[in-house]
């Protein structure tokens, strides 16, 4: 791996909490991106050209034509887990080595996945749009009745670490039964992250359509992910049922989404990601059965500065000749 000599320079691309910044300019030649506004696409080649770290995160669109002139840059070190907004066969012709930052937002990313589902089924935020527009009457024994998690089956498609941990929260917190989809069989090195013990693995995604009540999102996002959840798979689930989404927009095809949800195909849907982020479907917006979130699985101030230490671990590991402990595989 190529190593990177003397003070090396870094760009980060947003603003991260307090102690990461310092602790990256502690020991490297920072530029930071103080407005905190997503570079342009020329403001990123310019950086490619003329620094040799990139501390870079989700809203950086690392395209292949990006790649295309002379790069400096030898590290992207990504805050974050998901690595589709960087085209990585580009990456790796131009030479440029890929980290992410695992693991430390696994439980996180996960609450806002239990928190979806409970906020779907309950009607959580609706409930809220109602009492602050004024419009409360008071309690009354049919008033926003939503559906109970309890006993009811959570489909999980893809059961990496925080797939197994939405399993595990699911199961002990809200009593529901788990079946999940993985294409390949399940590697787990570490017993404190498997699934719950009783959690069945279905043979296709069309069985887990027809069997969940709950489905959720947690496979990364692939030219074969795109559109995962579409029209026809969207048919499969019932009239009763929802689907959640904290993984990546573009695994769901939006526009199917929102008819289906328009023509009551599904119950509804909780999104914390969007297929043209950070503009949303202007008809989801207007909806009252589906709960749209920012984009906030990792976002406490532990997780966010936790993935920043992360990635800064990984940058010292690159510079000092070593394989980065997150280096991600091509
Ligand atoms: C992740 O880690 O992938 C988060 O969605 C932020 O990029």
């Amino acid at each position: 791996m190529a190593r990177v000599v003397t003070r090396p320079t870094v760009v980060i691309t947003r603003r991260l909490p307090d102690e990461v910044e310092a602790a990256v300019a502690e020991r490297y030649d920072v530029r930071f991106n103080r407005t905190d506004v997503a570079l342009t696409a020329e403001q990123m080649a310019q950086v490619l050209r003329t620094t040799d770290i990139v501390l870079c995160t989700v809203t950086d669109k690392l395209r292949a034509e990006l790649f295309d002139a002379r790069v400096q840059t030898k590290l992207l070190a990504n805050f974050g887990v998901g690595v589709n907004h960087i085209d990585r066969d580009a990456a790796r012709r131009a030479g440029v080595a890929i980290t992410n930052t695992p693991d430390v937002l696994t439980d996180d990313t996960a609450d806002i996945a239990l928190a979806l589902i409970l906020m779907s089924m309950r009607r959580l935020g609706e409930g809220e749009r109602h009492l602050r527009s004024g419009a409360w009457s008071g309690w009354r024994p049919t008033h926003l009745m939503g559906r109970s998690p309890h006993g009811k089956t959570l489909g999980i498609i893809g059961y990496g670490r925080i797939g197994r941990a939405v399993a595990r929260q699911a199961a002990s917190a809200l009593g529901m039964h788990i079946v999940y989809y993985a294409p390949r069989d399940v590697v787990i090195d570490d017993p404190a992250t498997a699934g719950p013990a009783l959690a069945e693995r279905v043979d296709s995604i069309e069985t887990l359509l027809a069997r969940a009540d709950v489905v959720s999102l947690h496979c990364p996002s692939t030219p074969e992910t795109r559109h995962l959840i579409n029209a026809e798979r969207l048919a499969l689930m019932g009239p009763t049922s929802y689907l959640v989404n904290t993984a990546r927009g573009d695994i769901v095809d939006e526009y199917a989404l929102t008819a289906a949800l328009r023509e009551g195909v599904i119950a509804g849907a909780g999104l914390d990601v969007y297929e043209w982020e950070p503009t949303v479907v202007a008809e989801l917006r207007d909806m009252e059965r589906v709960v749209l979130l920012p984009h906030m699985g990792s976002g406490t101030i532990e997780t966010r500065t936790a993935m920043g230490l992360r990635a800064l671990a990984n940058i010292d590991a690159f510079v000092a000749g070593e394989r980065p402990p997150d280096l991600v595989e091509f």
